[in-house]
């Protein structure tokens, strides 16, 4: 799975944008034709799509299709228009349950197969926006192999269960955690919600950050000023990644000399602080960096 520390959403109906994101150098670039683009738009949006695919070099940037929800009845005609350009993955807004999931799965696969692509060459990520949604993460999550991420829709929940955002963001909380449990309970990447105000970089890092802390694999970002933030955040720090790699190599030693725990700089090293920094040099090295 590659790494998606941010992922970019982009109007599709607006080919300068997209040829914009094609030169951001962002992980994963998600080209949009659900909310970001107006209802008499909607197929400007999926010909634009259909043609950067085969068209545009996007460099090293995943390239991502986010469809209409299955209840706006629009849903079909995405898929149509997109899947035989072979987008790197599709985005499922608004999900309530696991047969929805399903449905998408199975015209991904019926196209794959058509087209002699390999099963699985088309990932899928879903939003999880609804409170439906929450309550069946564990259907969502086991419902078919192609899923590779789950991604929080911070507005649209807050909407469906009538909360007033605040920055704390405590409103969310069970929300965010719950999906973030359940995407490391599956091995799936978790994407955390995103920051509206285009001017305050300072807020987006720290939210960021916080997200990162929580165990948020990266965040969905929507504008060129947010990928570097949100890029350098959720990558481990020159110091993190410095004294991870002290704390796997005392493991070592120590565990040739028989002690599962020991203390380093003041402080006790045992089995999950040693995963724990095992995880962040994999974070690492997934974000390109030397370890
Ligand atoms: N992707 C690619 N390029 C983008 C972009 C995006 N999401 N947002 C802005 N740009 C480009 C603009 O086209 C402009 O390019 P130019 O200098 O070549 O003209 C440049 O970045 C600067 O943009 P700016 O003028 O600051 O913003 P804007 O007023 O054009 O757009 C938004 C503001 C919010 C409309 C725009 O950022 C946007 O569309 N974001 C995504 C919205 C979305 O997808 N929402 C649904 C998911 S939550
Ligand atoms: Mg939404």
């Amino acid at each position: 799975m590659p790494a998606r520390r941010a992922m970019l959403y982009v109007p599709a109906d607006d080919e300068r944008k997209i040829h914009k994101a094609a030169s951001l150098d962002v992980d994963s670039i998600c080209l949009d034709i659900e909310d970001g683009v107006a209802v008499n738009r909607k197929s400007a949006a999926r010909q634009n799509i259909a043609s950067a695919l085969k068209t545009v070099h996007f460099g090293r940037s995943e390239r991502l299709v986010r469809i209409n929800s299955l209840g706006s009845g629009l849903a079909e005609e995405d898929l149509h228009a997109v899947l035989n350009a072979h987008p790197d993955g599709i985005v499922i807004p608004k999900i309530e349950g696991a047969d929805e999931v399903k449905w998408v799965c199975q015209r991904i696969a019926a196209v794959e197969q058509a087209n002699g692509w390999g099963h699985g060459s088309i990932a899928l990520l879903v939003l999880i926006e609804t409170p439906q949604a929450v309550l069946n993460l564990r259907e969502i999550c086991t419902i078919d192999a192609r899923l590779q991420g789950l991604i929080f829709g911070a507005e649209d929940f807050a909407g469906s269960i009538g909360a007033v955002r605040s920055l704390a963001a405590t409103e969310l909380l069970y929300a965010r955690s719950a999906v973030v449990l359940h995407a490391a309970a599956f091995n799936l990447q978790a994407m955390d919600m995103v920051w509206l105000d285009l001017q305050d970089l300072e807020g987006l890092r720290q939210e960021a950050l916080s997200g990162a802390a929580m165990g948020f694999t990266g965040k969905q970002i929507i504008h060129p000023n947010q990928v570097q933030v949100v890029q350098e955040a959720f990558t481990p720090s020159a110091e993190a990644i410095e004294f991870a790699k002290r704390v796997v190599e005392a493991a070592e030693a120590y565990q040739q000399a028989g002690k599962g725990a020991f203390a380093l700089n003041g402080k006790m090293v045992d089995a999950p602080v040693i995963k724990a920094a095992e995880r962040i040099l994999e974070r690492a090295r997934a974000a390109g960096k030397a370890v």
